[in-house]
């Protein structure tokens, strides 16, 4: 297995530009099943995610092909039964489910598993989906969702803890091809799903209000193949800019959505970092002293939880104490234990981390648990003295693309090896 050994205490410095956005491709990548027409999506970060939603394509019949940022698919003849071990191995492949129901008119899915960041139930999308007149069984581990001709309706998709992405990405998704108007009430409203109301749209469909909590899809009699440019990846602008101010750097990010970065922006600022964003792109600043900040995860427009491990590992560093609470997932602190090896004082209480800032951090051996804990646990081995060792590395290119090459061009001392 890869791992990252860092070698900290090194400020970031220079130009990286961000790339196109994982949580935003996937489902764009499930929407082209709604079509026997080819299509085209550029500005696909290669990742094993996308490569794994790639295959997950292939396996249903369709043809996928990755160069150079570029995807085509061609999904003429496909079959509505996925591989149940494949599309159970990656929890976003679940929005593969609404674009099979519509096209095929019936789709057996594996049930995905919870993970390490929480239990992570579908029954929202499973409710979507029998509102829009789908008959839903869950058998052998497979969903089977079946309906001749899905029917438009007016549906409530807010749960436990607001809207949920993936279950209004399969709503609306469905919604496209059904009889009638649909009108999802408290649907998500993050920047992906946008993107994907606009490859949609391009496809033939008709979408109002995406973006927004009250969505309107009239449905169409068939979608054509359509191209579409992926929105640059906010989590991923997220974390290279607190990885900048996490090391006193002075890092210009390229080629991405300040708009999309509201809430992380107006809290790095709270906590004394410097930056200008024009147009496209955004600079941080060095020479900000980092101060404690309290923040809560939220929905759309609110901070995201994709970015919460990394501010913690940047919260190291502010002389107090923040208190970090995770409202979207209930078990996504796994990073904060292996940041204690490095010298972080956290205390979990609840669905909060109270982080003790302005400790002496070193370096040590610690293990990624998931996407973004990777991405915090790389954060802090640049803030440390000394080596840091983070293994299963395979976590983080899931979803960060090159990201040890794009810290090597900002002077990063990151070299990927092997597990030893
Ligand atoms: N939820 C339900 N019932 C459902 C669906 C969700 O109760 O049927 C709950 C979840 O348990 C969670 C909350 O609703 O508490 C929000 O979950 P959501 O459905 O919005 O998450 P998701 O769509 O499965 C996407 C991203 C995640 C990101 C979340 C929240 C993709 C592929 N995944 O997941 O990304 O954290 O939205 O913004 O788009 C990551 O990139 O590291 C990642 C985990």
């Amino acid at each position: 297995m890869d791992t990252f050994i860092i070698k900290g205490g090194v400020p970031l410095y220079g130009e990286v530009a961000i790339s196109g956005a994982k949580n935003a491709v996937l489902p764009i990548l499930a929407a082209t099943l709604l079509t026997s027409e080819p299509c085209v999506i550029r500005r696909v970060p290669n990742l094993s995610d996308v490569h794994f939603m790639g295959r997950i394509l292939r396996s249903l019949g369709a043809s996928f092909s990755y160069e150079n940022g570029m995807v085509a698919v061609h999904a003429n003849r496909i079959k509505a039964r996925g591989d149940y071990d494949l599309i159970r191995k990656m929890r976003g492949s679940i929005c593969i489910l609404g674009p099979l129901l519509a096209r095929k008119g019936k789709a057996n899915v594996s049930m995905p598993g919870g993970c390490i960041i929480g239990t992570r139930p579908i029954d929202l999308h499973l409710k979507g989906l029998k509102a829009l007149s789908a008959e839903v069984k869950v058998r052998e581990g497979y969903v089977q969702v079946e309906a001749k001709q899905l029917k438009g309706t007016e549906v409530f998709l807010g749960g436990r803890v607001g809207p949920t992405v993936l279950g209004t990405a399969n709503i609306m998704m469905a919604a496209t091809l059904a009889e009638g108007v649909t009108i999802i009430e408290s649907a998500a409203c993050e920047p992906e799903i946008v993107d994907l109301a606009h490859f949609l749209i391009a496809m033939g469909a008709k979408i109002q209000g995406a973006g927004t909590p009250r969505m309107t899809i009239t449905g169409v009699n068939k979608l054509h193949g359509a191209e579409h440019d992926v929105i640059p990846d906010r989590i991923e602008a997220a974390t290279y800019a607190i990885a900048a101010a996490a090391t006193n750097g002075e890092v210009t990010l390229k080629d991405m959505r300040c708009d999309h970065l509201a809430a992380v922006l107006d809290k790095l600022k709270e906590a004394g970092v410097q930056f200008e964003a024009k147009g496209t792109s955004l600079k941080i600043l060095s020479g900000g002293n980092i101060q404690p900040v309290d923040v809560s995860t939220q929905p759309y427009t609110g901070f995201p939880t994709d970015a919460q491990a990394q501010l913690m590992a940047l919260m190291l560093k502010a002389p107090g104490l923040s208190i970090i609470t995770e409202r979207i997932f209930e078990s996504r602190f796994m990073h904060a234990n292996e940041l204690a090896r490095l010298g972080a004082d956290i205390a979990i209480e609840g669905p909060s981390a109270i982080v003790r800032g302005g400790m002496p951090l070193s370096g040590a051996k610690v293990m990624a648990s998931d996407l973004r804990a990777s991405a915090a646990l790389v954060i802090a081995g640049l803030m440390c003295e000394g080596r840091t060792q983070v293994n299963r590395i395979y976590h983080l290119d899931r979803g960060y693309e090159v990201m040890d090459k794009k810290l090597r061009s900002l002077g990063a001392r990151v070299k990927r090896g092997k597990e030893s």
